[in-house]
């Protein structure tokens, strides 16, 4: 008998490439999605797929999630609120309670569900590993506010304050996240693994790199740099580079990280594990404004005017052994991704800037910080 999954965040990015993927390989799939207003400003996308079951509905109501949990054998839990999005309260509602809730329905209803696939995040990291002339391989934390107002980008080795050298993180890195939402990637990813081994029902975290690729928002300007920088570039305005621009990112195409999910759900190899997925590669972002730029043809240099978000990480490159040991194998390389994205964006029509906008929130709103003069 064909298996059925229940995506959540169903129509967006990951989700509905995990749906695809799903009900192509057969699989009988219902996807719950309350089309949040932010990334869905045009209502309800064309790419939802016909052959799923659709449900309109926010996942942090317990009658919705009661009626989208019956009957299913997968949960492919991709719905979260996500970004440097100002709200306190909001990732905590959504990604936090709306996991636990879930689970909860679980228990209450005994539903016999095989397995819970929960989308994490390379956010819950506090800072990428680091190689210091001394000591090797270290876990740095997070650069001090103090430190980058004086416009230090560096990382420095936490025993002996050395530059260290990016190299990729491995799982057992410390996790807590350094900002809102990577603190509430944290509580689904614990949250789901703890309970999944309380109760004997095999669940995976999937920390996943920068994922991009057709269908990300082109109105979300909080999250999603390719996105983000092809919207301001199509509007001839420049990409907006924090701190210097040299810091990397492991980059993931969307259709990868739908396999990591179907992976995740076939294979008992990831069973009980935070798993990273990504490209074991890391890219300045500076190279991403540039690639853009001269694939869409649009030559405006990326502006830096010396603003920063503390949290944020300055290296993060991940260390996909252990899922390449379970068979993961990315597909597609950046340059063909973006390639594929900018395709999609051209069909989109009317692409505006949310950016500016948003900008002056995430200033007002001490986000965004600028260095000391
Ligand atoms: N895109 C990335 O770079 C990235 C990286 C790491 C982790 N993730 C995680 O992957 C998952 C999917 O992210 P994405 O990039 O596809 O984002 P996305 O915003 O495109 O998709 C998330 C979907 O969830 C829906 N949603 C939000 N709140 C909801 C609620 N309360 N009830 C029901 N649906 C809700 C949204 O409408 C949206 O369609 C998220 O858990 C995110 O934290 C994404
Ligand atoms: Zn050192």
């Amino acid at each position: 008998m064909a298996k059925r999954a229940l995506v959540t965040g169903g129509a967006g990015l990951i989700g509905s490439h995990v749906v695809d993927l799903l009900v192509h390989e057969g699989w009988r799939v219902r996807a719950l999605d309350n089309l949040e207003l932010q990334t869905h400003r045009r209502g309800r996308p064309a790419w939802i797929n016909e052959n799923a079951e659709f449900m309109e509905g926010d996942l942090r109501d317990h009658g919705i999630i009661t009626a989208a949990l019956d009957n299913v054998d997968m949960i492919f839990h991709q719905a979260a609120y996500g970004g440097y999005m100002p709200e306190i309260t909001k990732f905590v509602h959504v990604n936090s309670l709306g996991t636990a809730q879930m689970l909860e329905v679980i228990r209450e209803k005994n539903l016999s569900i095989e397995k819970i696939i929960v989308a994490s995040s390379q956010a819950v990291y506090s800072e990428g590993a680091g190689d210091c002339p001394k000591h090797d391989l270290v876990f740095p934390s997070v650069r001090p506010i103090e430190q980058l107002r004086r416009g230090d980008w560096q990382v420095h080795c936490p025993f002996c304050g050395a530059i260290t050298k990016s190299v990729p993180t491995p799982e057992n890195a410390p996790v807590g996240g350094e900002t809102v939402y990577g603190l509430t990637k944290v509580d689904q990813e614990r949250l789901v693994l703890l309970w999944g081994k309380q109760v004997g029902i095999p669940t995976v975290a999937l920390r996943y790199a920068c994922t991009y690729g057709p269908r990300q928002s082109i109105f979300n300007p909080y999250t999603g740099v390719i996105a983000i920088f092809c919207t301001r570039l199509l509007n001839k305005l420049p990409p907006v580079l924090y701190e210097d621009g040299e810091q990397t990112r492991d980059f993931s195409f969307v259709e990868d990280i739908a396999r990591a999910n179907l992976l995740a759900a076939e294979t008992d190899k990831l069973d009980g594990l935070a798993v990273n997925i990504g490209s074991g590669i890391g890219i300045p972002i500076r190279e991403i404004a540039e690639q853009l730029s001269s694939i869409l043809k649009i030559k405006i240099a990326p502006e830096i005017n010396g603003e920063f978000r503390p949290g944020e990480m300055r290296h993060l490159t991940s260390d996909t052994t252990v899922a390449r040991t379970a068979g993961y194998r990315p597909n597609v390389d950046l340059s063909e991704g973006i390639a594929r994205y900018i395709d999609w964006i051209r069909t989109q029509g009317g692409i505006r800037d949310y950016f500016s906008e948003a900008r002056e929130i995430l200033r007002n709103k001490r986000i965004v910080h600028r260095v000391a003069r």
